[in-house]
């Protein structure tokens, strides 16, 4: 016997189970009495009883389904209505794809077709799903059943012929004899992922990606415009405890407007002089007391747009980061790294605000050009 030592869940700590002694130790709806008659056997082995016997499984319960054939002819029916939604999910899928064609510059064609292909995949897929469901909870037999566990160790028989295979392989194929190939076959494999890698640049735009993070739309001048109208904003306008959104004039008429949109929109708020703290060097970026945010969380790059008017914090919906206005957009919560950019501002002759300049730093999540050049 090989066993020593069995713990009450059945587990060996040492030597090997065999299946004589797995079906009266551990079998899961073995009772107590023979638990207890294999732990006086003499010899080593320690067999601790159960401290809660196991009560077996209850009685089966049977189904309606299994009782009324009316029933049974139900489910069949309901099962095959949950397929038959799916074969129609997917069928609407291909229907909606073909009469209304992806990219022909209508957003809203986009939007609508993009919206049914999804509807038709998840309703195909559902379809499968609660059929499946449905035919295994009410149709299929429904009795316990109990599956023995088996050591995962091979025989030695098992293992010495693997290790006759592998050695039988090895000086079949010369791997290790003939080092130069087997070397060689490893440097190509080692080399193989390196295009693959390379390709990845081809995700990302032509021009430099850094210069492209770096610089947005505004720079000195450009007037601060209401997102989405575009109507320039006066100074006079923004009253204490209010906030803009806003974009670059200009925006909507340039070729790439979302593009340039997710870099340049920004929030515009107005608060007491005197309860801003302004860092040295920044003294001329706001006017009196209105100040400009980028809006691109400065986490992973949502649009930070909840304004609470009366702590001044902006919030992230995504991940909860909280920017003090007050102290530059400091980060007083959540997983964001950095402040938000400031956007310097002043106003023009006529009154309206216009920036001073681009953003003095990158907006936006960290990338990793961003402290280059
Ligand atoms: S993107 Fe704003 S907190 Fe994560």
């Amino acid at each position: 016997m090989a066993d020593t030592i069995r713990d009450a869940s059945g587990t060996d700590s040492a030597g090997e189970d065999t299946g004589t002694e797995r079906e009266t130790g551990v079998h899961s709806t073995s009772t107590s009495t023979e638990v207890e008659t294999r732990s006086e056997a003499p010899g080593t082995a320690v067999v601790r009883p159960d401290a809660i016997p196991n009560p077996g499984f209850p009685p089966e319960r049977l189904r309606v389904t299994d009782l009324d054939p009316r029933e049974e002819k139900k489910a069949e029916r309901a099962v095959s209505l949950w397929f038959g939604l799916g074969i129609f999910g997917a069928i609407a899928a291909v229907a909606v794809y073909v009469a209304f064609p992806l990219g022909n510059g209508d957003p809203d064609v986009n939007r609508w077709t993009t919206f049914g292909i999804g509807m038709g995949i998840a309703l195909g897929l559902l379809g499968i799903g609660f059929g499946a469901v449905h035919w295994s909870k009410s149709l299929m037999e429904g009795h316990d059943l109990v599956e023995q566990r088996h050591t995962t160790r091979g025989s030695e028989e098992t293992r010495a012929r693997a290790v006759e295979v592998f050695s039988l392989g090895n000086k079949e194929s010369g791997f290790s004899r003939r080092k130069m190939i087997r070397n060689s076959m490893i440097a190509a494999l080692v080399a193989f992922p390196l295009p693959g890698i390379v390709l990845f640049r081809g995700l990302a735009p032509r021009e430099d990606p850094n210069e492209l993070l770096k610089f947005t739309m505004w720079k000195k001048g450009t007037r601060l415009t209401r997102d989405p109208s575009g109507t320039p904003i006066k100074a006079s306008e923004v009253t204490i405890g209010s906030a803009f959104h806003v974009i670059p004039e200009g925006l909507n008429e340039t070729e790439d407007r979302l593009e340039e949109k997710a870099k340049a929109a920004v929030l515009l708020m107005r608060l007491r002089p005197q309860d801003l703290t302004i860092s040295s060097g920044r003294e001329s970026w706001s006017y009196d007391g209105i100040v400009a945010y980028s809006k691109i969380c400065t986490h992973v790059g949502c649009p930070v747009a909840l304004y609470e008017q009366q702590t001044h914090h902006l919030l992230c919906p995504c991940h909860q980061s909280q920017f003090d206005i007050t102290r530059e957009a400091t980060v007083i919560f959540g997983p964001a790294k950095r402040p938000l950019p400031q956007l310097p501002i002043m106003v023009d002759d006529q009154g309206y605000l216009v920036a001073r300049s681009d953003f003095r730093e990158p907006v936006g999540p960290s990338f990793w050009e961003r402290e280059n050049s």
